[in-house]
């Protein structure tokens, strides 16, 4: 078989050989944005006078037969036709015959190919944005059950201060909204065309960018041929948004483990989102939670692939680039499958709050009020810290926790206790107290709470 670019080769490569150089094993997941992308340069060229409209028309009319064939999967790629661009044109040539060869008129597989993975990442982030916001949802939703559910909160994985468990769930909405905004904004760098940049140098031919980006649904062009078809930024802007949004799910995975532990038993993942064990009946594993925790180090590693493929390229295109596609797939991949399952998985959690109620009343994450009750009163902070430590060591060695402690103790603490010191430790008012912006107390939560709503309404 005849390479499309053949005409300087006297003797052919080995198959094994083709078979390491070729994309078309993975870049067959662009066929549509190529197809896309053609049609788009094919009836620029037609308006600019390039090609007759006849010419035009024949063309167009072939990659709209390809593009049904790749609906109903009739396309059979070969390793001998390299990549996407390749196979396409073969097939198109077959299609029409060699009037089918001018597609390729003043443009080259570089600004092709980029131009291809612009349509793409386009697509996918927006469905990624569309994939986070039914998490954000599900948060949400699940928060707005649990105003007034109190679990205790942790530093050092030490309880610390009790907080709504609401508080704690919306603490991730908010990662996600900002995981949102960042691929929103990578949106308008990914939303630029290259097309037309040709094989780096731009083209003799009196070609129109502009319309060609128009008809792609492209707000601009590259100003800089050469940047056009050397820059990857926007995948490594992609790849970095993808994996802060998968260490944030990943975050949350390991609450929810740990949640669903015997250990804290605060959680109960549904059965459709838990494994069982081959071997020991009694177990139940949060197996969804635990792969997207692991799935996370993949999505990182597409990123630094990726950097690291293009810091020692010198412009324009090198072959090194076609390395950027698995990666990124990958990415795009592991980010929707994870986001899909979370949604389902926060949904339908079975929240324990017997558990978590018994739990915030059983610790010292109150002890917090008192010193805060003593400073109110005009002692200074440090002193009063202090004085709490000695009554936390008091209750300890008395195998009691601080609500337990007689009026007596608080007295012989320090006397500015009063007996109102026992409404002021209930993990209730612990929480409602905290009322200072973007606190847990229930006024704060529930006012984030219609923020967040209005956010998703708004959309
Ligand atoms: N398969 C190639 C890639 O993905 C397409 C561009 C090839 N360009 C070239 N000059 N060989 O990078």
């Amino acid at each position: 078989m005849t390479k499309l670019w053949g005409g300087r080769f006297t003797k052919t490569a080995e198959e094994w050989v083709d078979a390491f150089g070729a994309s078309i094993g993975f870049d067959q997941a662009l066929v549509m944005e190529d197809i896309q992308g053609s049609i788009a340069h094919v009836t620029m060229l037609g308006k600019c006078g390039i090609l007759t409209s006849e010419e035009t028309e024949q063309i167009k009319a072939g990659l709209e037969k390809l593009k049904e064939k790749a609906k109903a999967g009739e396309l059979e790629f070969s390793v001998q036709n390299e990549d996407i661009h390749l196979n396409l044109e073969k097939f198109l040539i077959d299609e029409i015959g060699p009037v089918g060869g001018k597609l390729h008129t003043g443009r080259s597989r570089n600004d092709q190919v980029a131009t291809d993975m612009h349509l793409y990442l386009r697509n996918e982030t927006k469905n990624i944005m569309e994939a986070l916001r039914n998490v954000q949802q599900a948060l949400l939703n699940q928060a707005s059950n649990h105003v007034e559910t109190l679990i205790p909160g942790y530093t050092h994985l030490q309880r610390a201060q009790p907080v709504s468990f609401a508080h704690h769930l919306m603490a991730y909405f908010w990662m996600l909204e900002r995981d949102f905004g960042r691929f929103e904004d990578s949106l308008k760098r990914v939303n630029v065309s290259p097309l037309g940049a040709g094989a780096l140098a731009g083209t003799t031919f009196p070609i129109d960018r502009a319309y060609s980006a128009e008809l792609l649904g492209f707000d601009s062009i590259y100003e800089n041929s050469l940047d056009a078809v050397s820059d990857r930024d926007f995948i490594v802007e992609f790849l970095s948004a993808a994996s802060v949004t998968m260490m944030h799910l990943s975050r949350l995975c390991e609450e929810l483990i740990l949640w669903s532990s015997q250990e804290f038993q605060f959680i109960e993942m549904d059965d459709a989102f838990a494994t069982g064990s081959s071997i020991m009946p009694q177990k139940k594993n949060p197996d969804m939670a635990e792969l997207i925790r692991g799935k996370t180090g993949r999505v990182y590693g597409g990123l630094f692939s990726l950097l690291t493929t293009l810091k020692g390229l010198p412009l324009a295109y090198n072959k090194d680039m076609q390395e950027d596609k698995e990666g990124m797939f990958d990415a795009v991949h592991t980010v929707k499958g994870s986001l899909k399952i979370f949604a389902g998985m926060i949904d339908t959690m079975d929240v324990r709050t017997e558990v978590m109620e018994k739990a915030v009343h059983n610790d010292f994450s109150n002890a917090t009020e008192l010193a805060d009750y003593l400073a109110a009163k005009g002692l200074p902070f440090r002193d009063a810290h202090e004085v709490v430590g000695k009554l936390v060591l008091t209750a300890i060695n008395k195998g009691v926790f601080l609500l337990d402690l007689s009026y007596e103790d608080f007295q012989a603490a320090h006397p500015l206790f009063e007996q109102d010191i026992y409404e002021v430790l209930e993990p209730k008012t612990v929480v409602a107290r905290r009322n200072s912006a973007g606190g847990t107390g229930f006024e704060q939560v529930k006012i984030a709470l219609k923020k967040a709503a209005s956010i998703l309404e708004n959309e």
